[in-house]
């Protein structure tokens, strides 16, 4: 039976003295001579490799010279003590079986210390290198903990839908999804598409959010939250955006403003507290490779409450900073990712949460106050990345959610379903979204969200 390396590093006491041990796993470094070889391997369990030794005279020496950087191997030998530095224990092997092997003239990965942008190029084997098999535990770690956080306050776990009729969020541009042959669209006599042949009789797209039926399901099951996948459309190719993300967005019914930011804030800072203390060994390796500063900046975001300030505020800050920006700072504008990290790294030197942003950059959802000029909007901005969490407390009157829909031309028809939550026993609500690789960016110190999810979807990019 098989040992992964994790429990020969992490619990080696469940081992006796000089037992048998059989390890799987692809080969990272081989050196050889005439008496002895050296066969690091790594099988994905943990950062770490466990070494191979092998006594060469007691192997065919065709047997070894297959054994290269890349090559895949079942090792059965005895456990033993290592006398060298930085490892416990090595595997004095007796056999050894070639699963797979790796032409050392072709295997891309054969040398250490590529670029980021070559290793988007082998997306497929990128996760045997050590910076992304780092990345993607974390991403399990975090998934995990995301549940567990949820699961314990008693929220329950909604599965929104993919595909939606609903057009009418307005978070971004959409995918379309249409089973239409596209050489030969239907027409209505007017000459428009006629979608009442397509697949769902009606014009469909892949979700921007899970916001809206989270909200129905709130104002039933109290607390849920939804985590999945989320597509935008934008041309945009920036670090921070991927046309495919993944979202968790809890919603709450009898929760205003201030609760929604005190939750958002425990589980932000649940997230950080969880990965220190169940991904110490990859994070150890993050800070060391990646970003220097990493695990001190995941000790800060949790040592401290969070600012918590107004978007007037911050706008009052940001003119009188003196500060060059590439885009001006004038109320009523959203704040760009270089204000926001001004506001982070360089004022208060803290997370901040922003409240009340003005009414015409937020969406028809989010409540009005009674200046009519402001909404109950949160933004939660962090170092490095600037806006993580996006939020609000939900317009629960029916007659204001109406008038502001017509005032942005949405017909009320193709909310009908959602109206009917203000209809029939309305209430107080909030929720937010926090972007999963938005949050992967934090704790793991990496710089662009292409390098943290496993196949990017970006513009002119899905290739694996
Ligand atoms: O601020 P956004 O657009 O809010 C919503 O979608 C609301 N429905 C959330 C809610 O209240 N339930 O998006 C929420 C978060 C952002 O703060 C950001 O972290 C992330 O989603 N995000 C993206 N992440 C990756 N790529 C993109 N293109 C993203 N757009 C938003
Ligand atoms: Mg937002």
């Amino acid at each position: 039976m098989r040992t992964p390396i994790v429990e020969l590093i992490k619990t080696p006491e469940q081992f006796a003295a000089e037992q048998i041990i059989n390890v799987k796993g692809w080969v990272r470094t081989k050196r050889q001579n005439k008496e002895i070889a050296f066969i690091a391997i790594n099988d994905g369990s943990i950062i770490h490799n466990i070494q191979i030794i092998v006594d060469v005279p007691n192997f065919e020496e065709e047997l070894l010279k297959k054994i290269t950087t890349g090559s895949c191997i079942s090792a059965i030998g005895i456990l033993k003590e290592s006398p060298a530095s930085g490892q416990a224990h090595e595997i004095h092997a007796t056999e050894i079986e070639i699963y797979g092997t790796a032409d050392s003239e072709k295997y891309p990965l054969q040398k250490k210390g590529h670029s980021m942008e070559f290793l988007r190029e082998i997306a497929h084997l990128r996760p045997r290198t050590n910076t992304f098999g780092a990345v993607f535990r974390i991403r399990h770690h975090m998934t995990f903990a995301v549940h567990k956080f949820f699961n314990d306050k008693g929220f329950f776990n909604i599965h929104s839908p993919i595909i939606t009729g609903s057009d009418a969020e307005g978070a971004g541009a959409m995918f379309q999804v249409t089973t239409l042959d596209l050489n030969k669209v239907p027409r209505t006599k007017e000459g428009e598409v006629d979608y009442s042949e397509d697949f769902f009789g009606k014009e469909t797209n892949l979700t921007v959010s899970g916001q809206l039926e989270a909200e129905l399901a709130a104002m039933a099951l109290g607390k849920v939250y939804t985590f999945g996948p989320t597509f935008r459309a934008e041309n945009s190719n920036t670090a921070r955006h991927l046309a495919e993300f993944w979202m968790i967005e809890p919603e709450v019914a009898f929760i205003e403003i201030d609760e929604n930011m005190d939750l958002a804030e425990e589980f932000i800072k649940y997230l950080v507290k969880y990965a220190l203390d169940h991904c110490s060994d990859d994070l150890e390796f993050l800070n060391k490779m990646v970003d220097k500063e990493l695990i001190s900046r995941l000790q800060a975001v949790i040592a401290h409450p969070f600012v918590r300030a107004t978007y007037t505020e911050a706008v009052e800050i940001l003119q009188k900073s003196g500060q060059k920006f590439e885009y001006p700072v004038e109320w009523g504008d959203d704040l760009h990712a270089e204000h926001e990290r001004y506001l982070v790294e360089k004022h208060f030197e803290k997370p901040v949460i922003l409240t009340d942003y003005p009414k015409g950059i937020k969406a028809f959802y989010m409540k009005q106050n009674d200046d009519g000029k402001t909404v109950r909007a949160m933004d939660v901005l962090f170092p490095k990345i600037g806006e993580i969490i996006g939020g609000s407390q939900r317009e629960e009157n029916l007659e204001k959610i109406r008038e502001w829909i017509t005032e942005l031309n949405i017909p009320e028809e193709d909310l009908w379903w959602y109206l009917d939550t203000r209809r029939y026993g309305t209430a107080p609500h909030s929720g937010f979204g926090l972007g999963f690789e938005r949050l992967m960016l934090f704790v793991t110190g990496m710089s662009n969200m292409r390098d943290v999810i496993p196949f990017p979807r970006t513009p002119q990019n899905a290739e694996f």
